[in-house]
């Protein structure tokens, strides 16, 4: 093998589309798929390559400083591909501990370890953060977020992806440890956990369950089709220049009840109900605390240095999300258990 790659959070949503493109892009390559397997972590977002001789799974959590130091011993790792994160604003708002544990001690723990171990030579050594657009807080109804807006936080979510934004740029001004990083808009596709807003309304609405539409269903969000952003990581991990930022967005801004209309007629299209019959379950429900108005992503940096661009379009990625999610019934008995149900519960039944 010519390079071992340590993917942290590759049982997740996007480190899984992430890790299925680096192992079929690069047999040559080892790649190690880090995860503590929270909620949202699932190995069956990799069954499909989870017998490839460049894949192996390690169960681990990075809060946990001396298992990563045993890991690191046990494999010379060239780079790491740092995705494993809580990611979800409502959890953070509940619970904001959990996130300051992982998002924020445990990427210094990767850190101090890759530092530790790289330090005698950082030479084709990478330590890849991936982050979020939400660092740069909320917009108005103007403007764009690109790689010079200051950071300005506002959920205990962004402000721990920030938080650790600033320790990995600060290791590398300090320390001179080899980083990129890059912040990226709102995912969407197969695997992401029915909590975010997508693949729970696909959800609800197969169940015929109201969905939550917070405050007026106003805010915007800039969505990206989750292969476009592997696609991203693997050109920035390779072609991106050291201690540089890229944003990454889908240059595809949408108000929040505007998308849930066109969700509600696909799938009224994908079950065969009456056109309309879908969108009588949306419900306008107390709003999120502290809720951002408008991300929006200026990605002109990514295209033109590295000639990224989105390959799929909304329509298309739409679509391709709602047939995931009604062929894969099973994979959604398996994440919806009773954790699920009382989050739920809290989230939803009882605010
Ligand atoms: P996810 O919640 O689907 O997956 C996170 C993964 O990290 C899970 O597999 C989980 O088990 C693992 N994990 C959590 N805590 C861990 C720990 N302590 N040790 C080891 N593994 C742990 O998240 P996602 O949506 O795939 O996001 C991945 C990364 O991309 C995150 O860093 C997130 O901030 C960032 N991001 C997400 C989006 C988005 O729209 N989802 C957009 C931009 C950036
Ligand atoms: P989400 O998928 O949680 O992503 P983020 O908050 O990180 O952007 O939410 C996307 C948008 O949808 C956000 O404006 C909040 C809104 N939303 C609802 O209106 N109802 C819901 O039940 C959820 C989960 C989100």
């Amino acid at each position: 093998m010519n390079k071992n790659i340590l993917v942290t959070g590759g049982a997740g949503f996007i480190g899984s589309h992430a890790i299925r493109y680096l192992v079929n892009q690069y047999p040559d390559y080892k790649i190690i798929n880090l995860d503590k397997l929270t909620y949202a972590g699932n190995l069956e977002n990799l069954t499909d390559i989870e017998g490839y001789s460049n894949y192996e799974f390690v169960k681990g959590d990075i809060y946990d400083a001396p298992f990563l130091n045993e890991l690191f011993d046990n494999y010379a790792f060239d780079g790491i591909i740092h995705l494993a994160a809580e990611s979800h604003v409502d959890r953070s708002i509940t619970d904001p501990n959990e996130f300051i544990k992982t998002n924020v001690v445990g990427t210094v723990n990767l850190l101090n370890v890759a530092k530790s171990h790289w330090q005698d030579d950082y030479k084709g050594k990478l330590f890849y953060h991936v982050s979020t657009d939400e660092v740069y807080g909320s917009l108005g109804e103007e403007g764009y977020f690109t790689e010079e807006t200051p950071y300005d936080p506002k959920s205990p979510y962004s402000a721990s992806k920030a938080s650790s934004d600033h320790m990995v740029r600060a290791y590398y001004n300090t320390y001179g440890l080899p980083v990129i990083v890059s912040n990226c808009s709102n995912n969407y596709g197969p695997n992401q956990f029915p909590e975010k807003l997508i693949p729970l309304f696909i959800n609800n609405i197969k169940n015929n369950r109201e969905l939550p539409v917070y405050g007026k269903g106003e805010n915007i969000r800039d969505w990206l089709y989750v292969e476009d952003h592997a696609k991203a990581i693997d050109l920035i991990y390779h072609h991106g220049r050291l201690g540089e930022t890229y944003n990454i967005g889908g240059d595809n801004e949408w108000k929040n009840i505007d998308l849930i209309r066109k969700l509600c007629e696909i799938m009224d299209r994908k079950l065969d109900r009456k056109p309309g019959t879908s969108a009588k379950l949306i419900k306008f429900v107390k709003d999120r605390a502290g809720h951002d108005m408008r991300y929006a992503i200026d990605c002109s940096k990514l295209k033109n240095e590295l000639g990224w661009k989105q390959e799929v379009s909304f329509e298309e990625g739409l679509e391709k999300t709602v047939d995931w999610y009604l062929d894969n019934q099973e994979w959604l008995n398996h994440v919806l258990t009773g954790e699920y149900e009382e989050y739920y519960r809290k989230q939803y039944l009882e605010r």
